[in-house]
C-alpha cells in the first residue's frame, strides 16, 4: 500500500521518481505527488493516477537533484488532492511521504493544535511531519535527530522519507513494518518501497530492518541507526532483479503477460529442487527443517487472498500425502483469536508480497508461542522471509498485475514439492506414487502451455458473459480452491459478483440462486468424484443454469451436459489446479477486457497490503 520512492545525486531528480511512481504504482493509484529541492522545496499533488501527476506538472518547475514522490492507497482521509502525498511541515522547510497508519495520530494531532500547529488534510500522516518540525525547531537538534525522537513517540506502522529545504543534500527515512529499500549508486542514493524503482541504476541495495534509520547525504556513505540510537552496518547486497520482469514484453496487460509465463514461472520454482530422473526432491532453504516438518504433530498455513488458496490446496497436500494434519487460517482472523499454539506446531506463511501485514503479525505471534515457521514467498528480500526460521522462495518473478496469477501457480508447485519431500521422509507414500508424481510433476510446465492454448476459447466465452452479473464456481477436493480462486479472479479484475462453493456445498444455498440467467463454472476434472461432480451438474442444468465446465482432454459424459466446455491436459489429480486454474485466469483477464475495466489496477485493491 502507497509507494514511496527518494533520489539524491548528480542527476535530475525527476524522471527518476516519475518512472519509480509507474514502477511503483501497482501498491496503490488513487492520488500521487512529488516534492523537489532546487532553491525551494516544490511539492505537487493530486488525486488520480501517476499520469495524471505527470499531466498536472507539465508546465511547473520540475528541476531539482534531490527529490521525493509517492502513490497512495488511502485509508485516512479520502483521495484528493489535499490528502495526498508529500505534506509539508508548517514551516514549509520539511516535507515527507509515508507508507502505513499511525495508530497513535489521535493525541499527537491534539498536542500539536493545542501549541498552535494547523492541519489541512485528514491523514494520520501530516501529524509525523509536525511532530519532527516542532521537534527540530525546540529541540534545536538536527533532522535525522528530530525523525530518530518522533520515531519514538510513534505507534503505528510507518515507511516515511522527509526532505528539507534547509539541507538540501540529505534524505531520511525510516520503517516499520512498512518496507522500504537504498539503492547505492555512485555519488547518488535511491529510496523505494521495493527494488523496482532502482533496478535499471545500481545493483547495489540496502534493505532497512524495522525500527531503523537511513541518512543518505551526498558525498557521504549511507549512515543507518536504530530508533534507539545504536549506529548499524549497512549490509549491501546485490539485487537479482532482471528489468525485463519489469515490462509488459509485447503483451497489453501485466496480468496477461503473467498468466501467460506460466510454464517458465512453474518450471523456475521446481529448478534445482525437482529431480524425476533421480528420484530427489531437494529444498534448500528448509533443509535445516525438514525433520522438524516430518515430526510435526499439525501444521497450520496462514495467509490472506490468493495465498490463502494456495495453502487450502496445500491442505490437501500435505494431508494426503504427508499424513500430517492441516489448519488453513486466514491470518487477520488467526492473529486476532487466542490459537492453541504448540512447540512442535509447523506454521506455514504464504505471501507473494513478503509484506502482508496481517501475515507478518500471525508470523510474530506464532513464533512467540514457540512455533516454527517457514515461509513460502516471491518477493526476494521482504520482510516475511526475514522473519520466518526458513523458507523456500517460489521464484515466480516479479508479478506486477495487481491480480495475483504465477505468484499462485508457484505457490501451489513449492508446497507440492514441500508435501512430496516430507512423504518421502515419513515414509508415507509409496515408491512407485511418489516416482509417478515426480515425473508428473515435471511435466507440468509443457501441459501448462498447451492449456494456454485455450486462450482464444476463452475470449469467446467472455463474450458471451460480458454483462452477467453473477457467477457461481463449484469444485470438489483439490479443485475446490480452484473454484475460490476463479471466483475472486473475477471479482477482483471485473467487479462482477462470483462465488466459489464446494460443488456438494450448492445444495444448502447456492442453488437458490441458479436460473437461466446464472452462469456456473464446473471444474469438473476429478477422477475420484466425477459421477458426484456430474449429479452437481445434473442439479444446474435442472434449474436451466449455464454450464462452463473445466474438464480432461476426452472427457465424455460431462460434455454432453455442459453448456460450454474448456478441456485441460490429462494429470495427476492433485496436480490439476496447476491447469484448471488458468482458463479460470484467461476467463476473468477476458471479461474484465470486455468491461473497460483496468485489468492491473482494479479498483480499491493493491497489491502489497502493509496495513490491517
Ligand atoms: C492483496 C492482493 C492479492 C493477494 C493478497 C495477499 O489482496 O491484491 O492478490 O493475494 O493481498 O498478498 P500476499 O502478498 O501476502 O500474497
Amino acid at each position: 500500500m502507497c509507494g514511496i520512492v527518494g533520489y539524491v545525486g548528480s542527476k535530475q531528480a525527476y524522471p527518476i521518481l516519475m518512472k519509480g511512481l509507474y514502477r511503483l504504482e501497482y501498491r496503490g493509484y488513487d492520488s500521487a505527488g512529488i516534492a523537489l529541492v532546487d532553491g525551494d522545496l516544490k511539492l505537487y499533488k493530486t488525486k488520480g493516477k501517476v499520469s495524471d501527476l505527470e499531466h498536472f506538472v507539465h508546465d511547473k518547475d520540475v528541476t531539482g537533484t534531490i527529490g521525493i514522490a509517492h502513490t497512495r492507497w488511502a485509508t485516512h482521509g479520502e483521495p484528493n488532492n489535499i490528502n495526498a502525498h508529500p505534506h509539508y511541515s508548517q514551516t514549509h522547510n520539511l516535507a515527507l511521504i509515508h507508507n502505513g497508519i499511525i495508530e497513535n495520530y489521535g493525541p499527537i494531532k491534539e498536542e500539536l493544535q493545542k501549541r498552535g500547529y494547523k492541519f489541512i488534510s485528514d491523514t494520520d500522516t501530516e501529524v509525523i511531519i509536525h511532530l519532527i518540525e516542532d521537534i527540530k525547531v525546540n529541540e534545536k537538534v538536527t533532522l535525522d535527530e528530530a525523525v530518530r525522537i518522533a520515531l519514538n513517540q510513534i505507534i503505528g506502522a510507518y515507511a516515511i522519507v522527509v526532505i528539507s529545504k534547509e539541507d538540501p543534500d540529505m534524505l531520511v527515512a525510516a520503517r516499520k513494518g512498512s518496507p522500504l529499500v537504498v539503492g547505492i549508486g555512485k555519488n547518488e542514493f535511491f529510496i523505494a518501497s521495493d527494488a523496482s524503482p532502482i533496478v535499471e541504476y545500481t545493483q547495489d541495495v540496502v534493505y532497512l530492518n524495522d525500527e531503523e534509520i537511513v541518512t543518505v547525504r551526498r558525498g557521504h556513505k549511507i549512515k543507518i541507526k536504530t530508533i534507539t540510537n545504536k549506529d548499524k552496518t549497512p549490509y549491501i547486497q546485490k539485487l537479482e532483479l532482471n528489468l525485463s520482469a519489469l515490462e509488459k514484453g509485447g503483451f497489453e496487460h501485466f496480468m496477461l503477460k503473467e498468466i501467460f509465463e506460466q510454464s517458465r514461472s512453474i518450471q523456475d520454482s521446481m529448478r534445482g529442487r525437482l529431480n524425476a530422473k533421480e528420484g530427489t526432491v531437494k529444498l534448500g532453504g528448509i533443509l535445516d527443517y525438514e525433520q522438524k516438518m516430518a515430526n510435526a504433530k499439525r501444521i497450520i498455513i496462514v495467509a490472506c487472498g490468493t495465498s490463502w488458496h494456495a495453502g487450502l490446496v496445500g491442505e490437501y497436500l500435505f494431508e494426503d500425502l504427508a499424513r500430517i494434519p492441516v489448519e488453513v487460517e486466514y491470518a487477520s482472523e488467526f492473529r486476532y483469536r487466542n490459537p492453541v499454539i504448540n512447540e512442535d506446531d509447523i506454521v506455514i506463511a504464504i505471501s507473494q508480497s513478503g509484506e502482508t501485514a496481517d501475515t507478518l503479525a500471525a508470523i510474530e505471534m506464532a513464533k512467540m508461542k514457540g512455533a516454527t515457521i517457514i515461509g513460502i514467498c516471491n518477493v526476494v528480500g521482504s520482510s516475511i522471509p526475514r522473519a520466518t526460521h526458513a523458507g523456500s522462495y517460489t521464484h515466480a518473478g516479479p508479478e506486477i498485475g495487481v491480480a495475483s496469477t504465477k505468484a499462485f501457480t508457484a505457490q501451489v508447485t513449492i508446497l507440492t514439492l514441500m508435501a512430496l519431500r516430507i512423504a518421502q521422509m515419513k515414509g508415507t507414500i509409496e515408491k512407485s506414487r511418489f516416482h509417478r508424481l515426480l515425473n508428473e510433476l515435471e511435466a507440468i510446465p509443457e501441459k501448462v502451455k498447451e492449456t494456454l492454448a485455450v486462450d482464444k476459447q476463452v475470449k469467446e466465452l467472455a463474450r458471451i458473459f460480458t454483462y452477467t452479473r453473477n457467477f457461481l464456481y463449484l469444485g470438489r477436493g483439490y479443485n475446490f480452491p480452484v473454484a475460490l480462486e476463479g471466483a475472486l479472479k473475477l471479482k477482483e479484475i471485473s467487479y462482477i459478483h462470483a462465488e466459489g462453493y464446494p460443488a456438494a456445498e450448492m445444495k444448502h444455498g447456492p442453488i437458490a440462486l441458479i436460473d437461466r440467467e446464472m452462469p456456473v463454472v464446473v471444474i469438473a476434472t476429478n477422477k475420484g468424484t466425477y459421477d458426484k461432480v456430474l449429479s452437481n451438474i445434473q442439479e444446474v442444468k435442472a434449474r436451466k443454469g449455464k454450464i462452463i465446465a473445466i474438464v480432461t482432454k476426452g472427457d465424455k459424459d460431462v460434455k454432453k451436459l455442459a453448456d460450454y466446455i474448456i478441456e485441460v491436459p490429462e494429470t495427476e489429480e492433485m496436480l490439476v489446479p496447476l491447469l484448471a486454474t488458468i482458463p479460470l485466469q484467461l476467463l476473468s483477464y477476458h471479461i474484465a477486457v470486455m468491461r473497460d475495466c483496468n485489468v492491473d489496477q482494479p479498483r480499491n485493491l493493491a497489491k502489497s497490503v502493509t496495513v490491517e
